[in-house]
């Protein structure tokens, strides 16, 4: 059995939800595993040594992350890099199957490289577009973004674009990632 820790990053909640998926699944697979938001892994501090894999993400927020992403990366990077870690990107450009791809995701490969931790894993979910929960000043602008894209603009749309099965697998493989 080993013991899988998730920090994570969200603004809206969806991608607290989908940590809870995958700490969920790796606890049905006879594991352990926690979840931390950020905020809370800095303020009450990581007992590391009781970890045997990480997993840092966050959702993009206007074409990079929220600045407490790279401090907490910035001050905690031997910690990460001292056992097996995965970084994963939650976006909405992830709608297309083919921005899954980490090397095809450009906020995937803005986070690897304004990030002094090079993560060994890395892992690309689509969110979900939730016009109406987000602010006038968010939602006109992402509505904006997603007429150039090709995407739902209606502002009563809720859209969950995850794959609650890949999110699985990838919670399965940093299962296989802990020694
Ligand atoms: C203010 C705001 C800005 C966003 N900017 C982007 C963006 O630049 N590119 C993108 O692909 N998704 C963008 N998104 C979509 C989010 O990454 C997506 O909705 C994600 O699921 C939000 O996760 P959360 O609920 O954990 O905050 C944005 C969402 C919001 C609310």
């Amino acid at each position: 059995m080993s013991k899988q820790l998730i920090l994570y990053y969200s603004q809206g909640g969806h991608t607290a939800h989908i940590c809870r998926t995958m700490m969920e699944h790796i606890r049905a697979l006879g594991h352990d595993c926690d979840m931390m938001h950020l905020q809370e892994a800095a303020s009450a501090g990581v007992n590391w040594d009781t970890y045997d894999a990480v997993a840092l993400g966050s959702c993009v927020l206007y074409g990079s992350y929220h600045q407490s992403v790279f401090d907490f990366v910035e001050a905690n990077k031997s910690q990460l890099e001292a056992k097996p870690n995965s970084f994963f990107s939650v976006n909405v450009v992830a709608r297309n199957p083919e921005k899954r791809v980490p090397d095809n995701n450009k906020y995937l490969q803005k986070f690897i490289t304004l990030s002094s931790w090079q993560p060994q894993n890395v892992k690309v979910i689509a969110g979900k577009v939730n016009y109406p929960a987000w602010k006038w000043y968010d939602r006109m602008m992402i509505q904006l973004i997603m007429k150039m894209t090709n995407g739902p603009t209606d502002p009563s749309s809720v859209i969950d674009y995850t794959d609650y099965d890949d999110v699985k697998a990838y919670a399965e493989s940093l299962v296989k990632m802990a020694p």
